[in-house]
C-alpha cells in the first residue's frame, strides 16, 4: 500500500514514506472555473491564509496566460513565505517557462510545473501531435525548466485516459530531464478509484527511476469521485495531493482538500499518513474563499458546510448531548467550529429543546412549564422552516409570564 522508501526532495529534504505533501491549486485551478477569479489584493490575502494553513506548495498561477497571472504569482513569490511558490507552464512553451522562472524569481523556495497531453485524443485533435513529438518536448522542456529550478513538476495531462505505455515513456523521458514531481491528472474526472490505484502502482512498478521521484495525484471531480479517487491514488504511492480549498475548480472542481486531510485524519487507520495542514484552520480558510469569491459553500458541504455538524432530528439530538460521537466522526474544533450546533426544527425533541433554554440562560424550567413551553415550540417549528433564538425567548418569556 505504501510508498516504502524515503525520498530526498529538492524542496523538503529528506521525506518520510508517510508524509503526503499538500499542494494547493486553488489560486490557479480554482481560479479557472467560471466566476471565481480573483483580484491581486485577494489572491495575496488567500496565499497567506493558505501559508498559515500549512499548505505545502501553492500553486500561485499561470504566468504566460496574462499580464495579472504574472504579477500575481510574482508578488506572492515575493510575500508569501513558508511553502513552495509554483507557476504552471506548458512543457511544449519555452516562453511558458521563462515566465514562470521570471515571475518566480524572488521566491526563496520555487518548483515550475510544466505539463502536456499524452491521451491519444489529446494529442491527436488538441495538440495535433504525433507522441514522439511529445516525448521530444517532455525532454526539452524538464531540461529548460530544470535549469531555472532544482524543483520540476512535470504533468501527463488526461494522464487517467493515456495507453499505459506510453505514459511509461512519457513519465521515464520527464525523470531523465529532471522532473522531481510527477503528476498523473484525471484531468476530466472520468477514472475510478480502481483506476487510479493501479495506474500509480503501474508506474512505480514499471519506469525506471520512478524511485527518485514523488508522484502525484491530481484530480477533478465530474462523477463526484475526486476524493475517493485522490485517497486511492495514495494507496497506489502517491505521496502530493493536488487540490482546492471547498473543491472549486473547472467544472465540477477539483478534490477539496478539507475532504482529503480530514479522510486521512479521521481514518487513519486506513490511511496511516500525515500532512502539515493545521486543521482548526480549515473553516476560516473556506470561508475566506467564499467570502472573496462571493459563492457560498453548500449546507451540507463536508467539512466546512453549514449543516456539517448541525443536527435537527430529535434522536440524533439527544445522542449528541449524551455523547457527540454518537453522531459526529470528528470533533466540529478539529476543523474550526466552535461547537456542533442543535438546530430547533420540527424534528428537535425535548432534550435539545431544554439544553437550548439552558444555553439562552433559563436555567431549569420546572417540568410542567417545560413541557408547554415545548408543544407551543413543536407548533410554531411545524409552521415554521427554522426556529430561531428569539422565536424561542418569545414563546418562553410568554410561558414564564402567563404562568
Ligand atoms: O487537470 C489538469 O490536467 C490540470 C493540469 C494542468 C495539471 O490542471
Ligand atoms: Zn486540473
Amino acid at each position: 500500500m505504501s510508498a516504502s522508501h524515503t525520498i530526498t526532495h529538492p524542496s523538503f529534504g529528506q521525506m518520510s514514506a508517510d508524509r503526503v505533501i499538500i499542494f494547493d491549486t486553488t489560486l490557479r485551478d480554482g481560479e479557472q472555473s467560471p466566476g471565481f477569479s480573483m483580484n491581486l489584493t485577494e489572491k495575496l490575502r488567500m496565499a497567506e491564509a493558505l501559508a498559515t494553513l500549512g499548505v505545502d506548495v501553492i500553486e500561485a498561477g499561470f504566468p504566460v496566460a496574462s499580464k495579472g497571472d504574472f504579477e500575481s504569482v510574482h508578488q506572492i513569490a515575493k510575500n508569501t513565505n513558508g511553502p513552495v511558490i509554483c507557476a504552471l507552464a506548458r512543457t511544449g512553451g519555452a516562453k511558458d517557462i521563462a515566465a514562470a522562472g521570471e515571475a518566480l524569481a524572488p521566491a526563496k523556495r520555487k518548483r515550475i510545473h510544466n505539463f502536456i497531453s499524452t491521451s491519444p485524443l489529446h494529442m491527436k485533435y488538441k495538440l495535433r501531435m504525433e507522441p514522439e513529438t511529445v516525448l521530444d518536448l517532455i525532454t526539452t522542456g524538464n531540461t529548460a525548466a530544470r535549469n531555472l529550478t532544482d524543483d520540476v513538476e512535470w504533468s501527463a495531462e488526461d494522464g487517467s485516459r493515456t495507453e499505459p505505455d506510453f505514459l511509461c515513456r512519457c513519465v521515464e523521458s520527464a525523470i531523465k530531464a529532471g522532473a522531481t514531481t510527477i503528476n498523473i491528472p484525471d484531468t476530466v474526472g472520468y477514472a475510478t478509484p480502481e483506476d487510479m490505484e493501479r495506474i500509480f502502482s503501474m508506474l512505480r512498478e514499471r519506469v525506471p527511476g520512478a524511485e527518485r521521484v514523488i508522484f502525484s495525484a491530481h484530480n477533478h471531480n465530474d462523477l463526484g469521485l475526486a476524493v475517493a479517487n485522490t485517497l486511492a491514488s495514495v494507496r497506489g504511492g502517491a505521496r502530493q495531493i493536488e487540490c482546492t480549498i471547498n473543491g472549486i475548480g473547472e467544472r465540477a472542481g477539483n478534490a477539496a482538500l478539507e475532504e482529503i486531510v480530514m479522510a486521512m485524519r479521521t481514518r487513519h487507520d486506513q490511511y496511516p499518513f500525515t500532512t502539515g495542514i493545521n486543521t482548526p484552520g480549515l473553516l476560516k480558510v473556506s470561508r475566506m474563499l467564499a467570502t472573496i469569491t462571493s459563492f457560498d459553500v453548500q449546507p451540507n458541504k463536508a467539512i466546512v458546510g453549514r449543516n456539517a455538524f448541525a443536527h435537527e432530528s430529535g434522536i440524533h439530538q439527544d445522542g449528541v448531548l449524551k455523547n457527540a460521537a454518537t453522531y459526529e466522526i470528528m470533533t466540529p474544533e478539529s476543523v474550526g467550529w466552535s461547537r456542533s450546533s442543535l438546530v430547533m426544527g420540527k424534528h428537535s425533541g425535548r432534550a435539545a429543546f431544554r439544553d437550548k433554554l439552558k444555553a439562552l440562560g433559563y436555567g431549569d424550567l420546572e417540568d410542567s412549564k417545560l413541557n408547554d413551553a415545548f408543544s407551543r415550540f413543536k407548533d410554531l417549528a411545524d409552521r415554521k422552516k427554522v426556529v430561531y433564538d428569539e422565536d424561542i425567548v418569545a414563546l418562553v418569556d410568554d410561558e414564564v409570564r402567563d404562568h
